[in-house]
């Protein structure tokens, strides 16, 4: 039996089917992509409505499996963006209504946790949760996850996108950014932002682009910039390993792509004598498989709502969230 996952909290739509081994079995997405600009909400959930029907059955046909296969049908209930959200809540209800299978709601930033961590075979991982939206240090505490830091400000992706798109580019920013920054060389002085646990980014925004407009060159301003704010990310996760006594990190969201990040994390772990994991990107950036993995967990607790019980949460925290598949 598997488990079918619908993530639609931002930009991209998708739909995962894993088993309970957590074998991906399919997987389909498809990103809105705004034509100039950040992500209009609206939008994005128009998107979301119009191509999710199509990405079920393809999931499914790739996967090779019948709705009668599924064990649960389970949605990413929040965070995010309203909109975006109420179009997967949608679809999933309504798949769960025909099929007649448990309606599961995850937590979005927990399915980035739970999916590394089977993947990663690490029992009690920190996660480095680094997306557009997102940028948390997270460890499993006493029945729940607990963000110990996070940014003051935005999310790193969404500062890379900003910036980027500042400089002239479109969005997404992170991947273009990280190919202009391969050609950079000189380290220009930006703020270095780390407050405890904490980071923040519109400081740095503010400062490159005062940089840039002084004549700055562009890739040395990408290389500075992934150098100063990967840095602090490092900083902010070693922190807390320290804190917790962890010897394992795993990483997480689209910005976990980058391989100058992946590098300095692991540098920084296997200094300590520990161990570091990244997914495969697929499995980085938003993706319904997290959403099916932790879906499957949840239902095995216990934890299927019926559809009037599964309203979304834009603004859910994650430290609110039971996990009770995690209890011992
Ligand atoms: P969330 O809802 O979890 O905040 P999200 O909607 O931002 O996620 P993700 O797919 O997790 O979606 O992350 C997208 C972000 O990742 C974008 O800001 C993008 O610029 C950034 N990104 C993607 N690839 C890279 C890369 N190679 N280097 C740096 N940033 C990257
Ligand atoms: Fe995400």
């Amino acid at each position: 039996m598997v488990t079918l996952g619908i993530e639609s909290t931002a930009h991209t739509a998708s739909v995962g089917i894993v088993d309970r081994e957590a074998k991906v079995l399919s997987l389909a997405s498809d990103m809105y992509r705004p034509a100039k600009g950040g992500i209009h909400p609206r939008e994005a959930a128009n998107h979301h409505v119009e191509v999710l029907p199509g990405l079920v059955g393809q999931a499914l046909d790739a996967s090779g499996t019948a709705p009668g296969d599924l064990d649960a049908i389970a949605f990413a209930q929040g965070p995010g963006l309203g909109p975006c959200l109420r179009a997967g809540a949608t679809v999933a209800r309504m798949l769960s209504l025909a099929w007649d299978r448990p309606l599961v709601p995850v937590n979005h930033c927990v399915a980035h946790v739970e999916i590394a961590r089977v993947l990663s075979g690490f029992d009690d991982p920190m996660l480095l949760y680094a997306s557009g939206g997102n940028t948390q240090v997270i460890a499993y505490a006493r029945g729940r996850y607990r963000v110990l830091g996070e940014t003051l400000d935005i999310g790193i992706g969404n500062f890379l996108d900003k910036l980027w798109i500042e400089l002239g580019g479109t969005f997404p920013g992170g991947p273009a950014l990280e190919i202009e920054a391969r050609s950079g060389s000189e380290l220009l002085d930006l703020p270095y932002s780390v407050h405890g646990m904490d980071v923040a980014f519109s400081g740095i925004l503010t400062a490159a682009l005062a940089l840039h407009a002084r004549g700055a060159r562009r890739a040395d301003l990408a290389y500075s910039i992934e150098v100063t704010t990967y840095a602090m990310l490092t900083e902010i996760t070693e922190r807390a390993l320290a804190h917790r006594r962890r010897a394992t990190v795993v990483l997480g969201g689209g910005v976990a792509c980058n391989e100058r990040l992946r590098n300095m994390v692991r540098a920084m772990v296997e200094e300590r004598g520990g161990s570091m994991f990244a997914p495969p990107r697929s499995l980085c950036v938003d993706n319904g498989a997290m959403i099916a993995w932790t879906g499957h967990l949840a239902r095995t607790a216990g934890r299927s709502v019926p559809v009037e019980g599964s309203a979304v949460e834009p603004r859910q925290r994650t430290d609110l969230v039971p996990t009770p598949w995690r209890a011992n």
